[in-house]
């Protein structure tokens, strides 16, 4: 069965670009609550220990660099069927094929300043939950 829980990170371009607030408000009307958020910035241990699992990558310095370049603002969000319905919400990794209407059609720069993160399974909303609210009261 599906979770209701994903992880999301508005990324540093979005942050600077003055679109938190917008990007926050398509979340809650598409009917995600929000259960846990916070504005912080990331540590290069951070970027680099969440984002793990793209080392091998050729874009996972970039990514790095990018993701500590400025704030960021954490959150867990929850709706049934929560993972899947985020991604489509946030549309696809590349600005230029994502869809008409998502977040980052409206808001992502290209594929790497791409505005939103989104947990791509259960399973990794629950790592990524844990690794940024571990401890944390969930409201
Ligand atoms: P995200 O959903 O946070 O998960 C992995 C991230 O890697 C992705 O969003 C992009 O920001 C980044 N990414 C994926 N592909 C590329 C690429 N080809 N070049 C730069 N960054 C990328």
């Amino acid at each position: 069965m599906a979770g209701n829980r994903t992880f999301t990170m508005i990324k540093p371009d979005a942050v600077s670009a003055n679109n938190i607030g917008n990007i926050l408000a398509m979340i809650e009307k598409a009917g995600f609550r929000i259960r846990a958020m916070k504005f912080t910035r990331l540590s290069r241990v951070d970027a680099e220990t969440f984002y793990a699992v793209h080392k091998e990558r050729p874009f996972f310095g970039e990514l790095v660099d990018y993701m500590i370049s400025g704030p960021i603002v954490a959150a867990i969000l929850e709706k049934d069927n929560a993972v899947e319905d985020f991604r489509k919400l946030i549309g696809a990794t590349d600005p230029a094929e994502a869809a008409e209407g998502t977040i980052r059609k409206l808001y992502a720069k290209s594929k790497a300043e791409n505005a939103v993160h989104g947990s791509d399974s259960d399973e990794n909303a629950e790592i990524e939950c844990s690794f940024h609210f571990a401890g944390r009261e969930i409201y």
